[in-house]
């Protein structure tokens, strides 16, 4: 009788054991997960972009202007080249073996961006030249179909001026109105003046997903909420966005939603326009002429399916492939590492800035993306990005295609750093000291 209990307290505690052992085993594994998904290996990232070994002025480049176009990975560079120098070759349009290669491999890029998008569809998914190309589009094409006098077409004051113009001409000419969410002083919309702003005459909103200048992260997903509550669709403007965090199109429920591929370490001349089939069917196409059509007679031409609708001419095919490469690229390193470890650039730079005399950090939105901008008082912005160059960092400088956002903040323009996961505390350092000379050298 006691070694039957002296067995069943051995088992037990085997039991315990093994169950703790295998816990052990499963944390590890999770954590080790957990933990290489949130690492950048920053040596092994940099040695992939050829630009960041190369000095301007004699200094080592600190290239802290990625919100006007990101740098290429060696990756996207060999996509193109190879390209060029292998593959070339229109696309759509000829039976032989090159041409159906390059087709594969073009429409095999869209699926690429229809996956990280996640849209529901390959076709849902046009290429364009990039995110200004995109929004005209959608200006033209829905405006023609839907939009008539009174009409109104809700913007935000933080919007780049692509995301401005079309929308003002398009009102100009069917005399719609454009109404304007207004910001705070952190640079955040006003969103109980937003949903005032919603009626029965708002036909389409159109918002930045992240400010290229205040760095501000909309809450785009309550926005489109509220748009939808009044059925009314939204156009997220992505091109900010895409480099920095996820964007899932079906999640969002965007309408549609727009970016540029050289802002996402692709190419420049590439961009995408994500729109709902159920629009996109509906809407006239935009630019017509080779490629877009099913049968042309001179009394009547019958337009091609999605996407090929959209996409006049012979189109950016290295772009398109070269893009394909750039998405998979920043997947392999992973958006939430890429994101987790811009903002601890970001907080790092902008701890550091606040010990800079004179300075006035333009937007402390509580969401916000890695994009810095700033003046210092009495000093032009041109005049500290010109010293800035001499010392080999590249930053932005003027009103970053904001004048009205300039006009919020009362001021002309600024100097704006902004960075990508290439970029290192090194580098805000030298930047720092770069800027403590260029204030001494000015004041
Ligand atoms: N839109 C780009 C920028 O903000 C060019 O710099």
């Amino acid at each position: 009788m006691e070694s039957d209990s002296l067995q069943t307290l051995y088992y037990s505690i085997n039991r315990l054991l093994f169950r703790i052992i295998l816990t052990f085993v499963f944390i590890k594994m999770t954590t080790v997960n957990f933990i290489d998904k949130h690492i950048i290996d920053i040596n092994k990232i940099r040695a992939q972009f050829p630009i960041l070994s190369r000095k301007v002025n004699g200094k080592p480049l600190i290239y802290f202007d990625n919100g006007a176009t990101a740098q290429k990975p060696i990756q996207v560079i060999d996509a193109v080249k190879k390209y060029y120098e292998y593959q070339n070759a229109n696309i759509h349009r000829g039976v032989h073996t090159l041409s159906q290669e390059i087709t594969v491999a073009y429409e095999n890029a869209r699926i690429t961006v229809q996956k990280h998008l996640n849209a529901e569809h390959a076709h849902e998914i046009i290429f364009t030249k990039g995110t200004t190309d995109s929004i005209n589009l959608v200006a033209h094409s829905f405006g023609k179909k839907y939009i008539t006098k009174g009409d109104e077409i809700i913007i935000s004051e933080m919007e780049h001026h692509s995301n401005i113009l079309p929308w003002q001409q398009l009102c100009e000419e069917k005399g719609a109105i454009l109404q304007v969410i207004p910001i705070n002083d952190s640079g955040e919309l006003l969103m109980d003046e937003y949903n005032k702003l919603l009626s029965s005459k708002t036909k389409i909103v159109a918002v930045t997903h992240i400010s290229n200048v205040l760095g501000t992260i909309n809450p785009i997903k309550e926005i489109i909420e509220l748009a939808h509550a009044k059925n009314i669709p939204v156009l997220i403007d992505g091109a900010q966005a895409v480099p920095h965090t996820k964007a899932d199109v079906q999640e969002l429920d965007a309408d549609f939603y727009c970016f540029s591929g050289h802002k996402l370490f692709g190419p420049t001349g590439v961009g995408v326009l994500y729109g709902k089939e159920k629009y996109l069917n509906e809407m006239p196409p935009y630019q017509v002429g080779g490629g877009t059509i099913k049968t042309v007679t001179f009394a009547k031409t019958e337009y091609a399916d999605l996407p090929l609708k959209f996409e006049a001419g012979t189109p950016h095919v290295a772009g398109g492939i070269g893009l394909a490469t750039a998405i998979d690229y920043v997947n392999e390193i992973g958006l939430d590492a890429i994101a987790a470890y811009e903002n601890e650039l970001l907080m790092y730079a902008t701890n550091a800035l606040h010990n800079i005399n004179g300075i006035k950090i333009i937007g402390d939105a509580t969401n916000k993306a890695s994009v810095i901008s700033f003046v210092i008082k009495g000093l032009h912005s041109f005049d500290l990005g010109t010293i800035l160059d001499q010392l080999g960092i590249a930053v932005r400088t003027g009103h970053h295609c904001t004048q009205p956002l300039m006009q919020h903040f009362g001021i002309q323009g600024a100097v704006r750093i902004s960075f990508a996961f290439y970029n290192t505390k090194e580098e805000i350092d030298e930047f720092i000291k770069g800027l403590e000379r260029a204030i001494k050298m000015l004041s």
